[in-house]
């Protein structure tokens, strides 16, 4: 992502928030894994969006039409003995000259410099409720300013989520930002494809994962964008199961939920296939209903659709098939209303994404759904879960099924992000036979 991007951002936010105001965003704290540990740090991806900037222990502030500047960023200064132990850091030159900041200060100095900040702003914006430290760090500099009220200082009298402005920003994407995803959706789906091709009965679902973080490795990204989830039989029927501990059963379905993020940004794809590389006749039928209400579901998006419409496709086509393999029974309309499918199909029919697997963005404006626009990514996954129980045929006991795929809208109707992923059953079986 070049420089310019984050610039335009931080530019057309603070043309939002307009004169008088003040946004003030921190980055995401390093974590702690246990002891000297920590885990691989990933920066909060507000802050990032506006800054590009990856240390951990930084503070952005923007302050429109500010003479001095109206870009300020705080972080660690170099150190070149910290920097021996623990990497490099950009320092407050480089924050100016790489990342682009109009001035920059050592983060130690946040409590000094920032209620100087405050004084004659009206209105501050932060992600509230995100960071409590920084919740209440950020009170702490307004009471500051409140006991100099009798020299004539004033405190900032509101205090505004910055969620709103800056997560409808991220709604919509780029071009420069699609490029980003489009590589995350080719690493995922060139992972997703080695695990079909080296999925064997015996292996642990573990072993499994492993050849798709390979290949997230191997294809440039340094993370899964979420913990993968590699169910094989009665595990597949758990939606968010990540133990991945189990031996894979030749007979059995196996689940894989993962993503590659790159540079950021997520993919999320979920592709459900034999372990022993051919559907059983049960297996199968329940596949094609799945996929079915896939097929419906990303028809109708285009420009217009509102947010429910492809959930509502996908929800009748599964209920239909349901009915049809005899899991349910009644008239369609009652089994959807009364949502009877809720028994076998529990979650939702997609999510925005984008450099948050689970993105942001309003599903609802006010009351109503959203209608889609062009450049929104939402993925599509609709799914089916039978679990064994004793009021269902033993045939379809323990098939868990989920197709996942992620879809931008554009203005002539929408596009697959990750249709070169196999996903009817002839192309998966043939990609299993090494054909
Ligand atoms: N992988 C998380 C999800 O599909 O929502
Ligand atoms: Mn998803
Ligand atoms: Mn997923």
């Amino acid at each position: 992502m070049n420089k310019y991007e984050f610039n335009s951002r931080r530019r057309e936010l603070m043309d939002m928030i307009g004169k008088g105001s003040i946004a003030i965003l921190p980055t995401a704290p390093q974590r702690i894994r246990n002891r000297d540990a920590l885990y691989p740090y990933r920066a909060d991806s507000d802050f990032y969006y506006l800054t590009g900037f990856p240390e951990p222990e930084a503070v952005a502030v923007l302050i429109p039409e500010r003479t001095q500047g109206e870009y300020l960023l705080f972080c660690r200064e170099r150190n070149p003995e910290k920097e021996t132990w623990d990497g490099r850091r950009a320092g407050l030159e480089g924050a100016c000259e790489v990342y682009g900041a109009d001035d920059a200060f050592p983060i130690t100095d946040l409590d000094d410099i920032l209620p100087g900040l405050l004084e004659n702003c009206q209105r501050i914006y932060y992600p509230m409720g995100v960071y409590a430290d920084f919740d209440s760090q950020v009170v702490g500099w307004i009471n500051q300013l409140r006991e100099r009220s009798r020299a004539g200082v004033h405190a900032p009298s509101a205090l505004v989520s910055l969620d709103h402005l800056l997560h409808d920003m991220r709604l919509y994407k780029s071009d420069a930002e699609l490029d980003l995803m489009r590589r995350a959706a080719e690493i995922s789906v060139n992972a997703h494809k080695r695990a079909m091709q080296t999925c064997r009965a015996g292996m642990y679902e573990y072993q499994l994962e492993a050849e798709i973080l390979y290949e997230f490795n191997r294809g440039g990204s340094r993370s899964p964008a979420y913990a993968s989830i590699v169910g094989g039989g009665e595990n597949g029927c758990i939606l968010h199961y990540v133990e991945n501990n189990c031996v894979l059963k030749d007979g059995d379905l196996v689940l894989i939920d993962a993503g590659a993020e790159f540079e950021h940004y997520a993919a999320d794809i979920t592709r459900t296939f034999p372990v022993n590389g051919r559907f059983s006749p049960a297996q199968k039928q329940v596949y094609e209903i799945v996929l079915a209400a896939q097929a419906a579901a990303i028809a109708t998006i285009c420009p217009n659709t509102h947010w429910n419409e492809p959930h509502e496709a996908a929800v009748r086509v599964l209920t239909a098939g349901l009915r049809d393999i005899g899991l349910l029974s009644g008239n369609l309309e009652s089994l959807i209303s009364e949502e009877s499918y809720k028994r076998f199909y529990m979650h939702r029919t997609g999510h925005w994404l984008g450099m948050d697997v689970h993105d942001v963005g309003d599903y609802k404006i006010e009351a109503e759904w959203r209608l889609l626009e062009p450049g929104m990514v939402m993925t599509v996954e609709p799914g089916l879960y039978i679990p064994a129980s004793q009021d269902i045929d033993s045939c379809w006991w323990n098939i868990g099924i989920r197709i996942e795929d992620d879809v931008l809208v554009t203005a002539e109707g929408c596009e697959v992000l990750t249709a070169a992923m196999p996903k009817t059953v002839a192309d998966i079986e043939q990609l299993m036979a090494g054909e």
